[in-house]
């Protein structure tokens, strides 16, 4: 959803800043790639220069010889188009009337058409479609009426409303970058002669890996030796909300892998260990949660995407493990459930980002009712786990992909060490069973290894008799009923192939009627109990006497049923383990399908990484 950074730099200790301002756009790529600017302080010159066009980084780059430009404080932007459709015009940042000053915005502005009609009025001129152009001239209208440059940027705030992380620099001001939020993530690059804002951690990890996570509602500026933040006209105090980040520079690379997607698919046996690993060292954390979520009488749990169908995951773990019932609710739908809730229930928040919109609006609704919050994340001090009662991280490390995969994994090995905790709590499991599961799940990482490496030859082979189709149901039972929602989405939103994933059982109440002479089906077999078995095994048939292409990607128990064209092993995981043993080859078949299209399964098609417009 767009990405912002910002540099400003003390020139005898940094130099040119420009090469610094691309590499770290470049790694906000994954959230918006419509089209691209830059906007800086030329060096050693009273200028303002703003570069922008359509299209991804690179080509703006190179089009406009940005590389070959000098910098000393700067802005930049990647777009994911909202108000107005990707153009020169409509990129990112803008300036105002006399070229000095350049914003770049990440959000909506609501109630920009009122602002841009009163500005006109005042004899502005307007460039651009955008919404974020009225900061710019509002800034300039301000500043104009002899304002100082802090005082006009909180008006301005003060008058804009919608979602918004801000970047401004003014040429009056040219060692200042003036920012603020709302809703929209931003962060702050604490250096050495040096300061940066950006829309995310792992693009400053070259530069820095001291960071604070700018809250809801502050604003200020950074100058290279001074940061100021503010909330409600009050200077908030930074240096103890300094974090070390502990991710590596390598692990927001691609380390010599064709896509970030390829490169987080073969990590997950190390995210699921250092997850596992880190979540028992911080035990404390899991077994709050799983107090918390004791006591409730009333347990919901919510998400986007790929984080809600970890929720399933959860709710089905919840039931069989914990034999307590789980509200899932996609986070998008939280409005259905305005009267629910309240001080005796609890919901479970899942999102990597932690910075989800949806997400954050259910939260926020469920907390006004005094529901108490459980969160999952990957990212230490977002806006979702600091809004929490009790957050609970998973270790997956940064994930660049659009397409989340290593962390739907850690997501759902921490949800199942809480349902695992909170079983233990009510005592529906006792010591020994909590610990012998304990000790399986140690074994997460381990199955995700096997489950690549005894399907990928037979993934590749599949991946060619798939991607000439154009339509494709996944089918499951039980436990393989989420982790068919899952598979479907990544096929659909990486390689465009239309994929359907509907509970097997579910199939013969509509689905079915699609099917015709090679209509591809995969089954997931996740259970490996005799009944899930015998069960798909009439499924299986069901599709296969209408002329379906049956495929079935599981658990070896499943090898030899009738009916099958083609079958993929993963091995025999328990029913515990079975996750991470089968959505890797799953999420395998989704990239390889995408490569042999020719997509770029690391930026699909109108797709952002962290949506945060509703
Ligand atoms: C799918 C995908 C999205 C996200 C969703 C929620 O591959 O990445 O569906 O899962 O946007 O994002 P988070 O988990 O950051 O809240």
């Amino acid at each position: 959803m767009c990405g912002i950074v910002g540099i400003t730099a003390d020139p005898l200790i940094t130099g040119n800043i420009i090469p610094q301002l691309i590499d770290s756009l470049k790694r906000l790529e994954y959230r918006g790639y419509d089209s691209a600017g830059f906007a800086f302080i030329e060096c050693g010159a009273d200028k303002l220069l703003v570069l922008k066009d359509k299209g991804k980084i690179d080509s703006v780059v190179k089009r406009h010889r940005v590389g070959s430009k000098c910098g000393t404080t700067g802005i930049a932007h990647t777009r994911w188009a909202t108000h107005g459709p990707p153009s020169q015009r409509n990129a990112h940042p803008h300036a105002d009337c006399r070229g000095e000053i350049a914003v770049a915005h990440n959000g909506i502005i609501k109630n920009f058409a009122e602002l841009r009609e009163l500005l006109t009025a005042k004899g502005h001129r307007f460039t651009s479609d955008t919404d974020t152009e009225v900061i710019a001239h509002l800034f300039e209208e301000y500043i104009s009426k002899g304002m100082s440059g802090f005082d006009a940027f909180k008006k301005v705030i003060s008058l804009i409303e919608g979602t918004y992380a801000i970047v401004l620099i003014h040429l009056g001001e040219p060692t200042r970058i003036y920012f603020a939020r709302h809703v929209s993530p931003l962060i702050i690059g604490v250096g050495e002669g040096f300061n940066a804002v950006s829309s995310d951690i792992p693009s400053l990890l070259p530069l820095t890996r001291r960071i604070i996570v700018v809250r809801d509602g502050e604003y200020g500026y950074i100058e290279p030796y001074r940061i100021h933040i503010e909330y409600e006209g009050a200077k908030a105090e930074w240096r103890s909300r300094i974090r070390l980040v502990t991710w590596s520079i390598e692990s927001a690379e691609k380390g010599g892998y064709p896509h970030f997607m390829f490169k987080e698919i073969m990590e997950q046996p190390r995210a699921l260990y250092e997850t596992y690993n880190g979540l028992l060292s911080a035990a404390a954390e899991v077994d709050k949660a799983a107090s918390i979520i004791s006591s409730a009488d009333h347990i919901f749990v919510t998400g986007a995407g790929t984080s809600y169908h970890a929720g399933l995951v959860f709710a089905y773990y919840m039931s069989t493990i914990t034999r307590l019932p789980v509200i899932p609710f996609i986070a998008s739908e939280y409005k259905a459930y305005e009267g629910l809730g309240g001080r005796r229930a609890v919901l479970i928040a899942i999102s990597q980002s932690g910075e989800t919109i949806d997400t954050l609006q259910a939260l926020r609704a469920f907390k006004a009712r005094g529901t108490r919050i459980v969160s999952i994340s990957n990212v230490i001090d977002s806006t979702i786990p600091r809004e929490s009662h009790q957050a609970i991280y998973t270790r997956a490390g940064p994930e660049i992909g659009v397409a989340a995969t290593k962390t739907f994994l850690t997501q759902i090995l921490a949800l199942t060490l809480l349902s695992i905790s909170t079983a233990f709590t009510l005592g529906t499991i006792d010591s020994r069973e909590k610990e012998d599961m304990i000790n399986e799940l140690e074994k997460a990482g381990k199955y995700a290894a096997k489950g690549i490496e005894t399907s990928i030859r037979r993934i590749e082979t599949l991946t060619d008799v798939l991607k000439n189709k154009t339509n494709m149901y996944i089918l499951g039972r039980g436990l393989g009923v989420p982790l068919a929602y899952e598979a479907a989405l990544k096929v659909k939103e990486v390689s465009y192939i239309h994929a359907e994933a509907y509970p097997a059982g579910e199939s013969k109440h509509g689905p079915i009627a699609l099917i015709e002479e090679d209509y591809p089906v995969i089954f997931i077999g996740a259970s490996p109990s005799k009944e899930y078995i015998e069960k798909l095994q009439g499924n299986v048939m069901e599709m296969k006497s209408r002329g379906a292409f049956t495929i079935l990607i599981g658990h070896d128990a499943y090898n030899g049923i009738k009916g099958l064209d083609y079958f993929v092993s993963v091995g025999n995981p328990s029913e515990l383990l079975a996750p991470y043993a089968i959505t890797p080859p799953l999420q395998l078949l989704a990239y390889k399908l995408a490569v042999s299209l020719g997509r770029d399964p690391d930026k699909p098609r109108n797709l952002a990484k962290t949506v945060t417009v509703e």
